[in-house]
C-alpha cells in the first residue's frame, strides 16, 4: 500500500539529487537557514504535493496557495511558522504512538520544524538561487496513481448539475460500461478519486456485475472525502472490478443554498490494475453503532461499535468518518488471549480531513481469529464548540446524511491472512 503521491515525491527527488529526508531528519535545527538552501527542500517533501500551483486535489480539498517560489512563500512565512509549530501542517492526525506504521503519515521531524520557525523568526531570507534545489516535476495528468496514467479513468457520461437550491444532497449517478468498453473481470490494484466540483463532499464507487458463475458480482471499490488520499494495495492484495460492470458513484453534496450558488460536477476515477490475479481479496468492513443519540449541550457523549473476526484476518487500514462534532476516535483490537492493543488512536479528529490510515506494505496488521474491534467515538455538542464550528447545539442528535447529523462509520480494509488460489 504504497502511498503513490509521496513515492513519487521521494523517486524524483532521489532522480534530482534533492538530499533525501534521512540525511536532515537526524541532523539538529539548522540555525540561520535560507529559503533556497534549507527551506525549500523541505517544503518539496513535506507541502508541495499540495500546495504548488496545480496542487493536488487531495479529494477536494485544494491547498489555498502556492508554496514553490521564495516570492509565493515569502507572504506567508509566519503562517507556515505557525502551522508546522502546532502541527496543524502537514494535516496528519494519528497520535504519535502511531510513528512509522502507516504509509501515507505525513509528520515532519521536530528539526525541521525549528528550521522553518528559525527561518521565519530570522526575516525569512531568501539566499542564494544556486543552491535551490531542482523543481519537482509532477505528472501532467493530474493523476499520481501508475505514475500519472492510470489504466482506466471511469467519469459521469455528463456533466450533473447541483441546483442553487441544494445545502446538502446524496446522489447515486450511474455509469454502465459495456463489454467492449470492459470485456473482463480485473483486480484492481490503485484507485485515485478526482472530484469535478469544490461541492462535492463524499464519494464512494461501487461495482456491480456478473461473476463468472453467473451470479451478481458487487464491490465497494473505495471511497474518498476531503483529505483522502489514494489508495494502493500491495502486490497479491486488490479488490475485483466485475467484467461490464456498473458504477455507481454515491455522491454527497454539501454547499450554501441560494441564487447563483448552483454548480456543475462531473467526478471521476481512475483504477490502476494488476497484472495478476491476486491472492488476497480486499474487503470493506463498516463497524457502526448506528442507534446513538448524542443529548443536547452534552461536551463529551461516547458511541461505540465492534465486530468480530472469526478467522485470521489481516487488516490493512482504517478510515474513521464521523461529522462536524467529532472530536477523537479510537480503534481496539481484544485479543482471544486476553490483551488488548490500541491499534489507531486519533486523539484530534478533524471531518475536514478524512483520512485513510494505510498500513505499510511490509507492516500489515495481522490479527488472530476471534478477535474483536472495538471502534469508540467522542463527540462535542457543546454550545462553544457549536459556535466556532457552525452546528446547532441544542438538539439531540442521530445518524443522519447532512453533515449536521452525526455518523459513526469505522471503516477498515481487511482480507483473509491465508491466500485464496489466484483466480478470478
Ligand atoms: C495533503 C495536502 C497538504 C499538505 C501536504 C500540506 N498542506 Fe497546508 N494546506 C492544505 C489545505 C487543503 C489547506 C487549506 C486548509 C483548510 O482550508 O482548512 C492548507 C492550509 C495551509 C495553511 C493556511 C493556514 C493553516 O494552518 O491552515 C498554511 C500556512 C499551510 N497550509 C502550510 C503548509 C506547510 C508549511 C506544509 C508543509 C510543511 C503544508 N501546508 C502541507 C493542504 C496541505
Amino acid at each position: 500500500m504504497k502511498n503513490v503521491m509521496k513515492s513519487t515525491l521521494v523517486v524524483m527527488a532521489a532522480m534530482l539529487g534533492v538530499c533525501s529526508s534521512q540525511a536532515l531528519a537526524d541532523d539538529a535545527a539548522i540555525a540561520r537557514p535560507t529559503f533556497y538552501k534549507d527551506i525549500a527542500p523541505i517544503f518539496q517533501r513535506e507541502c508541495q504535493l499540495c500546495h504548488r500551483p496545480e496542487g493536488a486535489n487531495v479529494s477536494g480539498m485544494i491547498a489555498p496557495m502556492s508554496l514553490v517560489s521564495y516570492e509565493e512563500v515569502r507572504p506567508w512565512a509566519k503562517s507556515v511558522a505557525k502551522s508546522v509549530q502546532t502541527k496543524s501542517m502537514p494535516p496528519w492526525y494519528a497520535a504519535p504512538q502511531h510513528h512509522g506504521q502507516f504509509e501515507n503519515e505525513r509528520t515532519m521531524p521536530d528539526s525541521e520544524i525549528a528550521t522553518i520557525v528559525n527561518w521565519a523568526k530570522s526575516g525569512a531570507p531568501r539566499g542564494n538561487p544556486a543552491d535551490a534545489p531542482e523543481p519537482i516535476v509532477w505528472p501532467e495528468t493530474g493523476w499520481t496513481i501508475s505514475g500519472g496514467s492510470p489504466d482506466v479513468v471511469i467519469t459521469f457520461d455528463e456533466p450533473n448539475w447541483v441546483g442553487d437550491d441544494v445545502d446538502d444532497l446524496y446522489q447515486n449517478i450511474t455509469v454502465r460500461l459495456t463489454e467492449e468498453q470492459f470485456p473482463e473481470a480485473r483486480w484492481m490494484k490503485a484507485i485515485e478519486f478526482k472530484p469535478g466540483s469544490e461541492v462535492v463532499h463524499h464519494i464512494i464507487a461501487f461495482a456491480v456485475g456478473e461473476s463468472e458463475d453467473g451470479g451478481r458480482r458487487f464491490g465497494m471499490l473505495g471511497g474518498e472525502a476531503p483529505g483522502t488520499d489514494p489508495t494502493t494495495f500491495p502486490e497479491g492484495y486488490g479488490v475485483l472490478v466485475p467484467k461490464a460492470p456498473t458504477i455507481t458513484f454515491q455522491m454527497h453534496y454539501h454547499k450554501e443554498s441560494g441564487p447563483g450558488t448552483g454548480v456543475w460536477d462531473q467526478s471521476s476515477f481512475a483504477i490502476e490494475f494488476h497484472d495478476k490475479p491476486v491472492t488476497h481479496p480486499v474487503q470493506v468492513a463498516t463497524i457502526s453503532h448506528g442507534a446513538f443519540e448524542i443529548p443536547p449541550r452534552h461536551p463529551n457523549w461516547k458511541v461505540g461499535g465492534a465486530m468480530t473476526f472469526k478467522s485470521d484476518t489481516t487488516i490493512m487500514g482504517y478510515m474513521p468518518h464521523l461529522h462536524l462534532r467529532g472530536v477523537a476516535c479510537k480503534y481496539t483490537a481484544f485479543y482471544p488471549d486476553g490483551t488488548e492493543e490500541v491499534l489507531l488512536d486519533v486523539p484530534t479528529y478533524d471531518f475536514n480531513w478524512q483520512i485513510f490510515y494505510e498500513y505499510k506494505d511490509e507492516g500489515l496488521k495481522k490479527v488472530p481469529a476471534g478477535t474483536r474491534v472495538e471502534f469508540e467515538m467522542w463527540y462535542d455538542n457543546s454550545p462553544e464548540r457549536a459556535a466556532a464550528v457552525g452546528y446547532n447545539s441544542e438538539r439531540p442528535v442521530a445518524f443522519g446524511g447532512p453533515t449536521w447529523d452525526e455518523m459513526d462509520l469505522g471503516w477498515m480494509n481487511y482480507t483473509a491472512t491465508k491466500p485464496v488460489a489466484a483466480s478470478n
